[in-house]
């Protein structure tokens, strides 16, 4: 990929995964270069266990946010909501292929899933992250979250406090945008 093929506009690009998205969401994950795949999973896993936890997240307990370069789902911010726990918590994940990392995609979508997180109610997110994953940590810093590991298990701490405007409008608004700009994206791709 050259830079010039893809719109570094992170927000215009992210939006809610529904069912008829996890074919894509399968072939994402699997695209994931083996550094990225053993980042993401905290380990080495096999094709099928990418089956069986896309299949997983077709629960109503998981919130998916997708950012695409042009049709193609490129990264994922994964919310999963972990009920009976107190505080309320959550796990979450994030991948990025390869040739669009370090264009602020991680970046959006962290924002995305750290509101959908506040406006739950959610102040406790689990990552399986490895503690040596330099741009993870930059990240929960830099989304004022402490990342604290522990055993291996890295837990991020959201601020406490509830849902904000802000959290609201990232949410809403960034829902809107990224489906606005999916229509657009289909509108070319119908009269290409
Ligand atoms: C981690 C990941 C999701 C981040 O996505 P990304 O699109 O590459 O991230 P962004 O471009 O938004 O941001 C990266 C930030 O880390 C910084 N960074 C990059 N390499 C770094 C390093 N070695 N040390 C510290 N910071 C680093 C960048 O400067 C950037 O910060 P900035 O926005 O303040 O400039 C992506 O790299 C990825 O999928 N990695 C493999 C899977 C993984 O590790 N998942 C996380 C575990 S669940």
């Amino acid at each position: 990929m050259s830079d010039n093929d893809f719109d570094p506009n992170p927000s215009s690009t992210i939006r809610r995964l529904w069912p008829t998205d996890m074919d894509a969401y399968r072939a994402h994950l699997k695209r994931l270069d083996p550094d990225s795949r053993h980042a993401r999973f905290g380990g080495g896993v096999s094709d099928q266990y990418i089956d069986t936890h896309v299949d997983s997240s077709l629960r109503m307990d998981t919130l998916l946010f997708g950012a695409f370069d042009k049709s193609k789902l490129i990264g994922v911010g994964e919310l999963r909501l972990l009920f009976g726990e107190w505080p309320m918590a959550a796990e979450a994940a994030f991948s990025v292929e390869r040739t669009y990392q370090d264009h602020g995609l991680g970046d959006a979508l962290m924002a995305r899933v750290m509101a959908a997180a506040r406006n739950r109610g959610i102040i406790r997110l689990s990552m399986i992250c490895l503690s040596h994953n330099e741009r993870m940590r930059h990240l929960a810093h830099k989304h004022h979250a402490e990342f604290v590991t522990n055993d291996g298990e890295t837990e991020v701490w959201i601020p406490s406090g509830s849902a904000i405007a802000s959290t609201i409008i990232e949410e809403t608004f960034g829902e809107t945008g990224g489906l606005l700009n999916g229509l657009f994206q289909w509108t070319r791709m119908k009269m290409a």
